[in-house]
């Protein structure tokens, strides 16, 4: 049968990598996973045991598409907690993770063939989500002065119909502080370009708070998952704060599309909002993890990194070792057995001289892995 032209979207590399991985395992041999994006640990306790319970009792059958109430305003009670930010409930919408935010948020706001800007490095999902749309990503190269993050000359007369951005972000980890979020909803409103603002590794930072792009302006679209702080990845589940005028258009996308996110993740994903106490024990894994990569990755050889400030990944320049980063990846993995993910996922042009380490897992592997990649580069040379 024939395909659309739109479906022609490119795999995602890192899953190449986990695939190799498992394989080397099947084999016998002992990988240390810092390839995969996401945490070790499971969703917290309070949420399991809040869906155990409903279990006995709910059918758990299709919520309204909009989500359940009960967490829409709980989602609207943690802006108020996390920035002083008052929120109204009926702007927050439920949906299946962040990718499934995504998609509406695209299909909500572009018509085919509008081009959106999309930082590189970036995550890879944006590009080909928009592509699959039959949209156009406009790759904005980000320079290191600037942490990897786009700023408003980068897209200067572009005509972009949408600006997608993320903090912290994915690969890197940097963030956008206040004035630099502001430069940047600014410049794309005197554009026309609607706003889209990736938060989805808020709660994951270690020198200051993230800011919300809900700090500086109403007139934005902002996503958000339990994926990442909430340790939740596979239950899908995640969530979108829209203009009020925005949500009836949304709502309307979701009932078609998806009916609802997984009603049992919602109930869990609830009860994940007072997990608290959890939640703060594997933050703090993730910063003793995050000294040890800041303070061994350059004894390794790894030189040129620069500190994350959120997220649980370390974006190395490795254009001195390599021209070629998914054969170095591969190299990694075969003589060392740590997984790592290539660049080339999240910047298609200078992706080739550089590597993502993700150091989500628990510290004793972490410090594994880091001990097999001194070797490597010790016995490399
Ligand atoms: C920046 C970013 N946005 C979105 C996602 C997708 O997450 P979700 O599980 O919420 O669909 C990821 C996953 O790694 C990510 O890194």
């Amino acid at each position: 049968m024939r395909n659309s032209s739109r479906s022609a979207v490119d795999p995602f590399i890192v899953m190449d990598v986990m695939e190799a991985a498992r394989r080397a395992e099947e084999a016998g041999r002992r990988i240390i996973h810092m390839e995969v994006g996401q945490p070790g640990t499971g969703a917290p306790k309070g949420a399991v045991e809040a869906l155990a319970k409903s279990l006995e009792t709910d059918a758990l059958g299709y919520t309204v598409a909009l989500g359940l109430p009960a967490l829409r305003q709980r989602i609207a009670r943690l802006y108020g907690e996390w920035y002083g930010v008052d929120l109204n409930p009926e702007r927050v919408v439920i949906t299946p993770g962040s990718s499934g935010g995504f998609l509406l948020a695209f299909t909500a706001l572009f018509d085919s063939g509008d081009r959106v800007g999309i930082g590189a490095p970036g995550y890879p999902s944006y590009r080909q989500i928009l592509r699959a749309l039959g949209l156009v990503p406009v790759d904005l190269p980000t320079a290191p002065e600037n942490r990897l993050q786009p700023v408003p000359a980068d897209f200067a007369g572009l005509d972009l119909a949408g600006l997608m951005v993320a903090s912290p972000a994915n690969p890197t980890g940097t963030m956008l502080d206040h004035a630099a979020m502001g430069a940047l909803i600014e410049a794309a409103q005197a554009q026309g370009a609607s706003f889209i603002s990736d938060e989805i590794y808020h709660g994951i930072e270690y020198e200051a708070k993230a800011v919300t792009a809900l700090e500086l302006t109403d007139e934005c679209y902002v996503i958000n998952s339990f994926s990442k702080y909430f340790s939740m990845t596979g239950w899908r589940v995640g969530w979108m704060v829209v203009p009020e005028d925005q949500v009836r258009v949304v709502e309307r996308i979701a009932q078609n599309m998806f009916i609802c996110a997984p009603h049992a993740s919602q109930v869990a994903a609830l009860a994940a909002l007072d997990c608290d106490a959890e939640l703060q024990a594997n933050l703090d894994v993730y910063k003793a993890n995050r000294k040890l990569m800041l303070e061994r990755l350059p004894q390794a050889g790894f030189t040129r990194i620069a500190p994350p400030d959120g997220a649980f990944y370390v974006y190395a320049d490795v254009s001195e070792l390599t021209d070629d980063s998914r054969a170095f990846a591969a190299e990694i993995l075969e003589q060392a057995g740590v997984a790592v993910t290539p660049g080339l996922d999240f910047d298609p042009v200078r992706g080739a001289g550089t590597l993502r380490f993700s150091y989500a897992r628990a510290t004793a592997d972490i410090e594994e892995g880091l001990a097999r990649l001194e070797a490597f580069m010790k016995a490399r040379g």
